[in-house]
């Protein structure tokens, strides 16, 4: 049975879809079976792995607001399934607000295809409603990734308080993995500052060594394929194996992660 991952922060910009796309990327090389699930209606991640979420269907829409199987919504990509998203689905927001249990249809559609994959990465939208809601309620554990400048963690209180909400009322056992350093800027010390007091403040782990910011992030998704496949020499890329790497529950050696660029990054 799969592991759940929902890779939530209500921030918008992030690295939430770049962190999804490319962990599941990651543990697809180290031969797990991985599902990815855009639960977000703007569809970057669907877009990221090559399709043009204008005309596709089904997707995570007729899945959530109609009544097609998610498996049948399911596509190949060499890098990971993916269960795709388009705009429909911020209406079908709205229509999901008026079905009853509308938390649980998520989870339940993850169970009807659980036993196909190792692990299931869902990508959360930049909001704390239903959808991320329904994210929380299907997953084993909550991955956040966090830009560590000014201001960009501010909310992260308010995430922790809707996980404890999701806790007490649709999903006990949920865990936090921890969070992820997006985007780092490590020359300076304004950077590192935030790294520290993120960890302090929030109580969070931080899963692998942060991720430096290059363009080539941004560039990967015109391809259709995450760093790994489009540029796995930029020090990012390896962040996200051992991200991966600890996610798939191994140990890290030390030198690999300060390999990987966390001295200095
Ligand atoms: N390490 C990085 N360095 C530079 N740019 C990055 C990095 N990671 C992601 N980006 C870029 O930052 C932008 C926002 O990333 P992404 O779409 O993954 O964020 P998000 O949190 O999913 O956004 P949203 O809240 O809109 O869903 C994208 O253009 C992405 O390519
Ligand atoms: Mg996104």
């Amino acid at each position: 049975m799969a592991t759940v991952y929902a890779v939530a922060n209500q921030k918008g910009g992030v690295a939430k879809s770049t962190t999804a796309l490319t962990v599941a990327a990651a543990l697809t090389e180290r031969g797990l079976a991985v599902l990815t699930v855009d639960a977000d209606p703007q569809a970057c991640l669907t877009f990221g792995l090559g399709y043009d979420p204008d005309g596709l269907q089904p997707t995570l829409h007729d899945v959530l607001a109609g009544d097609t199987p998610l498996a049948q919504s399911i596509r190949q990509h060499p890098e990971t399934d993916l269960a795709p998203s388009s705009i429909d689905l911020a209406g079908g927001e709205v229509a999901l607000l008026q079905r009853t249990g509308r938390e649980f249809l998520l989870k339940g559609e993850l169970a009807g295809v659980a036993v196909s994959y190792d692990a299931i990465v869902i990508d959360c939208p930049p909001s704390l409603g239903v959808l991320t809601v329904s994210a929380l309620t299907a997953a084993d554990h909550v991955v956040i990734p966090i830009q560590c400048e000014t201001l960009s963690h501010r909310g992260v209180g308010q995430l922790l308080e809707t996980i404890a909400d999701v806790r007490k009322l649709t999903n006990p056992d949920l865990g936090i993995a921890g969070f992820v350093a997006t985007m780092y800027d490590g020359r300076t010390r304004h950077g590192r500052a935030v790294l520290a007091d993120v960890q302090q403040r929030y109580g969070l782990e931080l899963l692998a060594p942060p991720v430096r910011k290059s363009v080539r992030f941004a560039e990967a998704p015109h391809e259709g394929v995450s760093i790994l496949r489009y540029d796995d020499r930029v020090p990012g890329a390896a962040a996200y194996r051992i991200l991966a790497a600890r996610l798939a529950g191994l140990v890290i050696d030390p030198a690999w992660w300060e390999a990987a660029g966390t001295t200095n990054a």
